[in-house]
């Protein structure tokens, strides 16, 4: 049941500190400072290349993982929407990973790219939601989200929960690779396990978010940006304002505005600027400084040095709390959901069944 909530979409983005804690058990021996996988009987120091293939919002996850599979481990990420992997005749190398990313574990283009990539000898990890899914039962090492039944139709926890598993297993391929010092392990470890207060801490700024959806409900485009990690992120936060608001949003990589799309720019354009304070953060700024000098309104999410270093001309900003870069893209999800939400509710769409759309895609 919905409980106290209007909507399964907002009781599911509620979940999340939960959930989130629920399936980083599963992975961390906290009191060791060890990510914990089950691994035993793969030999993850021989993997040369993962190759990722997902759909929509999981594909996203991908993304996000390829940054960390990439930067942790050393370990080259190909990674693919899966409606696209096979046609592409991709190479397969023998001895690869190809590991698939799905709520439902159903949709039939990751399942088809799964099959394909059995063909070519990949060993197959899956990252699912169902764990009586066909997916799940088609893996040779299966990595279970426990975010539980997902209802509403715009995935929100069973993403947080993908980059909870993809993170711990980024640490588990470093750590096979020889790249991670106990050291590191353990502070990865610390760092994931600060999620969940993180999460709530998150949440505490709904009403906050709720009072601003109508800047962003008159528009008929919106623009959002990041760098980095929080370029997926930016991708996500334009895939779930679609498609429950029915406005028209693009994501773009920060940088790439100039060569492009800033000539959308004006001031019926909201543009959702993610940027975490770090090493990317001024980058991002003088991207969104661009925007904003050719009447671009911002809306700015930051954590609290962020906004005060660079909030002051943007229509609106959205405080996040200070966290480690690594569980920044689960924090960060949390706002670009409730905004999309409180978006939706104010356009009066339906929010849990959105036009057009199915819970799980069961054809090509
Ligand atoms: C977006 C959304 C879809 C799914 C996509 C993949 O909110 O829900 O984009 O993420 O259809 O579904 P799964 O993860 O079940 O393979």
């Amino acid at each position: 049941s919905k409980g106290n909530h209007r909507h399964f979409m907002l009781k599911e983005i509620y979940e999340q500190p939960v959930v989130v804690a629920q399936t980083l058990r599963a992975y961390l021996r906290r009191l060791d400072g060890e990510v914990a996988l089950p691994t035993e009987n793969f030999d993850l120091a021989a993997v040369k290349r993962v190759t990722i293939v997902a759909c929509g919002t999981s594909y996203y996850a991908g993304l996000v993982a390829k940054y960390w599979f990439e930067q942790f481990a050393r370990v080259p990420v190909d990674i693919d929407f899966a409606s696209e992997f096979r046609y592409r005749e991709p190479v397969l190398e023998p001895g690869g990973l190809a590991l698939f990313i799905s709520q439902s574990g159903e949709t039939a283009d990751t399942l088809a790219a799964l099959r394909h990539a059995r063909l070519g000898g990949q060993t197959i990890a899956v990252v699912v939601n169902v764990p009586t899914s066909t997916m799940a039962r088609e893996a040779d090492l299966l990595l279970s989200t426990h975010a539980g039944p997902e209802i509403g139709v715009a995935s929100t926890k069973a993403f947080t929960c993908q980059l909870a598993v993809l993170a711990a297993f980024a640490a588990n391929l470093a750590r096979a690779k020889g790249r991670l010092t106990r050291d590191e392990e353990r502070r990865i470890v610390r760092h994931l396990s600060e999620a969940p207060a993180a999460l709530a801490a998150a949440l505490a700024y709904d009403e906050a978010i709720e009072a601003m959806a109508p800047l962003v409900a008159v528009a008929r485009d919106v623009l959002y940006l990041g760098r980095g990690v929080d370029y997926p992120l930016a991708l996500e936060g334009a895939l779930k304002l679609k498609e429950i608001s029915y406005i028209h949003a693009e994501a773009y990589a920060a940088g790439e505005m100039k060569h492009g799309p800033i000539a959308l720019i004006d001031d019926s354009v909201p543009v959702i600027v993610i940027a975490p304070s770090g090493p990317l953060f001024d980058k991002t700024v003088s991207n969104m400084q661009e925007v904003q000098a050719r009447g671009g309104r911002v809306i700015l999410i930051s954590d609290y040095d962020g906004i005060q270093a660079a909030g002051d001309d943007c229509l609106a900003t959205i405080t996040m709390p200070k966290v480690h870069p690594l569980i920044a893209p689960l924090v960060y999800a949390v706002p670009v959901q409730l905004l999309a939400y409180h978006v939706a509710v104010a356009k009066g769409t339906d929010v849990d069944q959105p036009r057009n759309l199915a819970k799980s895609v069961t054809v090509e």
